[in-house]
């Protein structure tokens, strides 16, 4: 007898880091063992998660206005007599879960990134109609309760090996809302790591708040760290690329330097925040580390691997940075001359240290107009970076389709995005193209010849 299965519809709305593209990926796995399927549009479906995100200023204002829009699509499906559950996760949920169930009564879930693991339950709770919140920080960790099946697309995937941060920079939400640093076990790890393979993976990017302090348990007792962990995935067949995110340069200890030269693998860009390049000013973030030991730094991993190119990290009118400050952070980011880079104008969070900072609160129009130059020196190299790439034939790996049709989209060893025409059985390969263009945000290119000697 044939069976009908008859799928839920779940829609998936994710902010932020690459932690939360990984753990909505978990929820989506989790979720399809009770018959979910996740869907692009909120139309009709059964359940919308929000994955929130709240390291920016207004996050919860964001969130309360995507509640607003989704709200009459739970209307009209209520209305015909079905049902939508609507959840918040992530870390506005965490921070801010007691507000959201109170201002938003149609909210059936709230909880925060330590509990995913419990969404079943919880999701049972919700369908006879009782409200979850669930933030707290348990003490049993999530990663051993989560599904081994993972949802990939593409030939690129996360694994996360740590979790949460006890570095307490000033200004940061993520040690409240993620909780205590978390190392996995490498035996966890690499399973991961294999059946990742198996599922037709090449890239592998190691994912952590604080990815560089890893220190979990290694393979024959005693702890790894993460040059250990490197190692050993690069080691796996079948594995063609291995990155590493987010670090901080407290923690680029000597043999996490060395395997940038040692390890072919491992690819030759690295995302390394600073947040600022006066030594006054990363006091007070409590970074614990200056302008010039990050120097030495990017000095050491170039000297290692030459062709090693660098993102980061900056905030831009952190209380008391003077315009001497800012040309401090000028000056660093000219010293290091980045591929790519991220900006941000500093916004208070509530509850962190900065928060009380008083003295030297940067006026709103100074502090945009300091970013507005950082941005223009960043764009600069960015573009002068691709520029280089032209007429070179770097291996891109294809892991989706393009835009626009018979196009198809890859990056770069230095992570750029890399557009070529190409034939869709090439994503999933690592190919080489020849750059032919260079925008600001990605380059263009031509496949000269496929991996099989053929020409389309
Ligand atoms: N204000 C501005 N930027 C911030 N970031 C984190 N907290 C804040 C804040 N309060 C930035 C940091 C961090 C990145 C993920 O977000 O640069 O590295
Ligand atoms: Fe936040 Fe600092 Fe931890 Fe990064 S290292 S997550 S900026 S506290």
């Amino acid at each position: 007898m044939e069976q009908t299965h008859k799928h839920k519809k779940l829609y998936i709305k994710t902010w932020g880091c690459q932690m939360n593209v990984y753990d909505s990926n978990r929820m989506v796995d989790i979720l399809s063992a009770l018959g979910y399927k996740q869907v692009n549009s909120p139309e009709d479906v059964d359940m919308i998660i929000l994955n929130t995100c709240h390291i920016r200023e207004k996050a919860i204002e964001k969130v309360f206005s995507e509640l607003g829009r989704l709200r009459p699509y739970k209307q009209a499906k209520e209305s015909k007599g079905g049902k939508m559950l609507i959840a918040v996760a992530g870390c506005v949920a965490q921070a801010e879960g007691d507000i959201i169930m109170k201002r938003a009564p149609y909210v059936d879930m709230v909880f925060g990134p330590q509990v995913y693991h419990q969404l079943p339950e919880m999701v049972l709770k919700a369908s006879s109609d009782e409200r979850v919140i669930n933030t707290e920080f348990p003490t049993i960790s999530k990663f051993d309760s989560l599904p081994d099946e993972h949802t990939i697309e593409g030939a690129s995937a996360y694994l996360s090996i740590q979790e949460g941060c006890d570095n307490f920079c000033t200004f940061c939400v993520v040690p409240y809302t993620r909780g205590a640093e978390y190392s996995r076990s490498a035996r966890e790890i690499i399973d991961e790591a294999h059946r990742l393979v198996d599922q037709g993976v090449l890239e592998i990017i190691l994912l952590g708040q604080n990815v560089n302090t890893y220190h979990g348990a290694g393979l024959n007792g005693g702890t790894w760290k993460l040059a250990n962990i490197i190692r050993a995935i690069s080691e796996i067949d079948g594995v063609e690329r291995v990155r590493y995110s987010t670090s901080h340069p407290r923690d680029m200890s000597d043999d996490l330097i060395a395997v940038h030269g040692e390890i072919e693998k491992l690819q030759p860009f690295l995302h390394l925040p600073v947040q600022s390049g006066s030594d006054k000013i990363l006091e007070s973030m409590n970074r614990k580390h200056t302008a010039d030991h990050y120097r030495e730094i990017i000095a050491r991993l170039r000297k290692v691997c030459p062709d090693m190119a660098f993102s980061s990290d900056y905030i831009i009118g952190f209380p008391g940075e003077t315009e001497e400050d800012f040309e401090a952070t000028m000056q660093l980011a000219r010293d290091v001359n980045y591929a790519s880079c991220y900006s941000f104008k500093y916004s208070s969070r509530p509850g962190t240290p900065a928060a009380n900072l008083k003295e030297g609160i940067v006026p709103d129009h100074i502090a945009s107009e300091r970013l507005a130059r950082f941005q223009a020196l960043i764009n600069e190299q960015q573009t002068a970076f691709n520029q280089t790439c032209i007429g070179r034939t770097p291996p891109i790996l294809f892991d989706r389709k393009g835009k626009k049709p018979d196009q198809l989209s890859g990056r770069s060893p230095y992570f750029q995005s890399v557009y070529v025409q190409g034939n869709e059985r090439l994503i999933g390969h690592i190919i080489p193209v020849k750059i032919t263009q260079a925008f600001d945000n990605s380059l263009t290119g031509e496949i000269e010849i496929y991996e099989d000697g053929s020409k389309d």
